[in-house]
């Protein structure tokens, strides 16, 4: 059937180019760039959650940003639902959008602090014309109902909140346009961990009640291990990684990868006891300045003279696997 195809990809990305420019002196000439993102391609299928993960600094933001065009993408493509939003402007980015939203790290600092939490929720709904009074204040208080929180604090200031309790006004907000597509730029980071498990189970449960998609950032690989479908991993501005759930965990190929994993405690005492943590030597190098070849060589425990001379291809080895490094065969 067309639509089982059409269901497959929501999200295409390809040669995404993020660079963001460095001024210096008087005349503040361009003196170079922090290559924040620097051509990634991949996919995002409907109703999966792929995580992002990746050390802090290596671009995993800036490609949630460059995806819903908060940043705009130096060079590359964003597909979305068959529309190219690079070259979208107006009107019809603006409607666009409305499907695509972000929920942010800091619970603190995402939601402004003079107004209400009914005022934050139904901002979206009063910016983008879709309702105005007594249907705003309504639909608030359906989303507070949503995100298992009381409608009556609508009423009441974000300061009046938990971390948690605030997370989920940001995620009521998210939702308040019904979005397709969430990225959820660490939304758990902030939170402590017991609370952590309440705010993944609660974006699970909406997306299974409104078959969202989500690309879901996180630093490091136990984080996303139980919520994502399949997962990425970002190094200094690049993929070196990409393959479903059990492909990346039980049987990773990067050499980053498998450096990550290693520092993830396993729940089985006899395979824990075994377990060999990898370190990896020397500090990540600066996206203004990444090393020639492949980005990981200055780190990497096994690299080769041709690491350095050209950059590896990021490949489907088998299928659905996807990985940057020469020497995986
Ligand atoms: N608006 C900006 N202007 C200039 N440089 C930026 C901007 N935003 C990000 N960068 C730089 O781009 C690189 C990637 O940043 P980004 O925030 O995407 O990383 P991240 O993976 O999300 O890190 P973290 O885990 O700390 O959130 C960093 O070197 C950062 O300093
Ligand atoms: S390409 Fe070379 S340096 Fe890069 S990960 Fe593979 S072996 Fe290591
Ligand atoms: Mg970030």
């Amino acid at each position: 059937m067309a639509t089982a195809n059409k269901k497959d990809t929501m999200l295409r990305v390809d040669n995404l180019v993020k660079h963001f420019p460095i001024y210096r002196g008087l005349f503040q000439k361009q003196v170079g760039a922090v290559r924040a993102v620097d051509d990634i391609s991949f996919d995002i299928k409907r109703g999966e959650t792929l995580g992002l993960v990746g050390e802090s600094g290596c671009g995993k933001s800036t490609t949630g940003r460059a995806i819903l065009q908060l940043y705009r993408p130096t060079s590359g493509k964003v597909d979305f639902d068959g529309v190219d939003l690079v070259h979208l402007k107006g009107e019809e980015l603006r409607r666009t959008r409305r499907k695509m939203q972000m929920i942010f790290q800091d619970p603190y600092a995402s939601l402004n602090p003079r107004m209400t939490v009914g005022a934050i929720i139904g901002e979206p709904l009063i910016v983008h014309n879709l309702a105005s009074g007594k249907e705003v204040e309504d639909r608030v208080k359906q989303l507070l109902e949503l995100v298992k929180l009381n409608p009556a604090f609508s009423s009441r200031y974000p300061h009046e909140f938990s971390g948690g309790q605030r997370q989920r006004i940001g995620v009521a907000r998210a939702l308040s346009l019904q979005p397709s597509f969430i990225v959820c730029d660490e939304p758990i980071s902030a939170l402590d961990v017991s609370i952590q498990a309440q705010v993944v189970n609660l974006l699970e449960e909406l997306q299974e009640q409104f078959n969202l998609t989500y690309l879901f950032i996180a630093h490091d690989l136990s984080m996303v291990r139980h919520i994502s479908t399949r997962v990425a991993v970002m190094y200094l501005g690049v993929m070196v990684e990409l393959a479903d759930r059990a492909g990346l965990y039980e049987s990773p190929l990067h050499p980053y990868t498998k450096a990550l994993l290693s520092a993830v405690p396993i729940p089985d005492p006899i395979a824990e006891s075994s377990r060999k943590r990898m370190i990896l030597e020397g500090d990540v190098p600066s996206p203004a300045n990444p090393p020639s070849g492949c980005r990981f060589r200055t780190r990497c425990p096994i690299a080769e003279k041709l690491c350095a001379e050209s950059r590896p291809e990021f490949r489907e080895v088998t299928p659905g696997h996807f990985v940057a490094c020469h020497l995986v065969k």
